[in-house]
């Protein structure tokens, strides 16, 4: 079956106790035992539930894993994938990733014994040189957040691979429809579900997307053991987002086009980041292994202040954390969601403070463009 018919199928076959095209919302922590050590496939949702159950299916459909695991956030998610990692174990991850991930890193998980090295994923030769004997894991965003640095995924998969290092890339600003990592080589993806695979900006949850056996065991022991599964409405609601993943990436992927190329026309920006535009510097590697662009871009405004004016008078652009919601959200890294960045990361990576981030929505396309326009006639 194609991809759109599989998000709105695959784990969500009628009840079979009523019919309902739907399932219900499983909003009960304990199920009953028909007789001492005797259940019906559940005992407790801590564990499991039908609601995750249903939206692990759909999920490692959609990217082609063996199996998924759904939890409370992105976040929750790629703590449970670190954790596949022992003492003395050393990772190599994206210097451009999402501010909470270097946080967890470099906070957090280094106090366990973890070892982290940050470098551009975009250069093969970068990866090459941060490899050490104990390198274990190699943790991949791309696009990157929020400059859409673009890593080679087949490359990185078979530099993984001959080394016997787990290759984890996260496909949050691209969704499944947009990018299949597990094709091009990934061992392991992880999802913001906060972002698009739910899309309607109504709930938060992660995903881990496995392809070996051995990984989804210790992962679904994380899960359960940690108590970071989701919950069923959160589940409910991602399953019911997802069934229009495919007609809302389709739309995002146009007006994210249609935005970048204004946007890069305009005399006012210096510089937008956008793959899909032909002076992207791995513009033809987003060409040969993303169905499309997407709708994640970034423009530089030359200061805090000029971004600072132009944030303040957008109207239809709602100024917010997150992305991958149907309505356009516009924020400043900078400020915002990589703040716990220290500023020289920051500035190598080139998280200016007139860098804004915009999350194209898929309102019409003359709406956002107009109320863009406006907002930089203060700039
Ligand atoms: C690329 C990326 N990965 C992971 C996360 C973390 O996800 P969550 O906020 O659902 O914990 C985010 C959040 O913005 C993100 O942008």
């Amino acid at each position: 079956m194609g991809f759109a018919t599989n998000a709105i199928h695959v784990g969500q076959e009628p009840d079979p106790t009523t019919g309902a095209i739907v399932a219900p919302i499983y909003q009960t922590s304990t199920y009953v035992q028909t007789e001492l050590g005797k259940d019906k496939g559940y005992d407790y949702a801590r564990t499991n539930h039908p609601n995750r159950k249903a939206l692990e299916r759909t999920v490692a459909k959609l990217e082609g894993g063996q199996s998924a695991y759904v939890f409370s956030s992105g976040m929750a998610a790629i703590d449970a994938v670190f954790r596949l990692l022992r003492p003395g174990d050393h990772a190599v991850i994206s210097e451009a990733v999402y501010g909470g991930v270097f946080r967890l890193a470099t906070q957090l998980l280094v106090h366990f014994g973890l070892e982290f090295t940050f470098v551009d994923t975009s250069s093969q030769d970068s990866v090459l040189g941060a490899l050490r004997p104990n390198t274990k894991m190699l943790y991949v965003e791309t696009p990157t957040n929020p400059t859409l640095r673009v890593a080679d995924l087949a490359a990185l998969g078979k530099l993984a691979t001959d080394r016997s290092i787990t290759l984890v890339v996260d496909n949050t600003f691209l969704s499944p429809y947009l990018q299949r990592p597990i094709e091009l080589g990934a061992h392991i993806v992880v999802h913001s579900m906060t972002k698009y695979l739910n899309g309607h900006s109504d709930s938060t949850g992660g995903a881990a997307v496995l392809t070996r056996p051995e990984d989804a065991e210790k992962i679904y022991f994380i899960q359960r053991s940690a108590g970071s599964g989701l919950a069923p409405m959160d589940c409910f609601l991602v399953s019911r987002g997802l069934k229009t993943l495919a007609i809302r990436m389709l739309q995002h992927n146009a007006n994210g086009i249609a935005v970048a190329r204004h946007l890069d026309a305009h005399p006012k920006i210096r510089k937008v980041y956008y793959p899909g535009l032909p002076t992207h510097p791995q513009h033809d590697i987003a060409r040969k292994q993303q169905r499309g662009p997407g709708a994640m871009l970034a423009f530089d405004l030359g200061s805090l202040d000029a971004a600072r004016r132009f944030l303040n008078q957008v109207k239809l652009c709602s100024l917010a954390e997150s992305l991958g919601g149907v309505e356009t959200l516009i924020s400043l890294p900078a400020l915002m969601t990589h703040a716990s960045m220290p500023v020289e990361v920051r500035e190598r990576v080139g998280i200016t403070e007139g860098l804004v981030r915009l999350s194209v929505g898929i309102e019409d396309i003359e709406d956002i463009i107009a109320d863009l326009d406006q907002a930089l006639l203060y700039v």
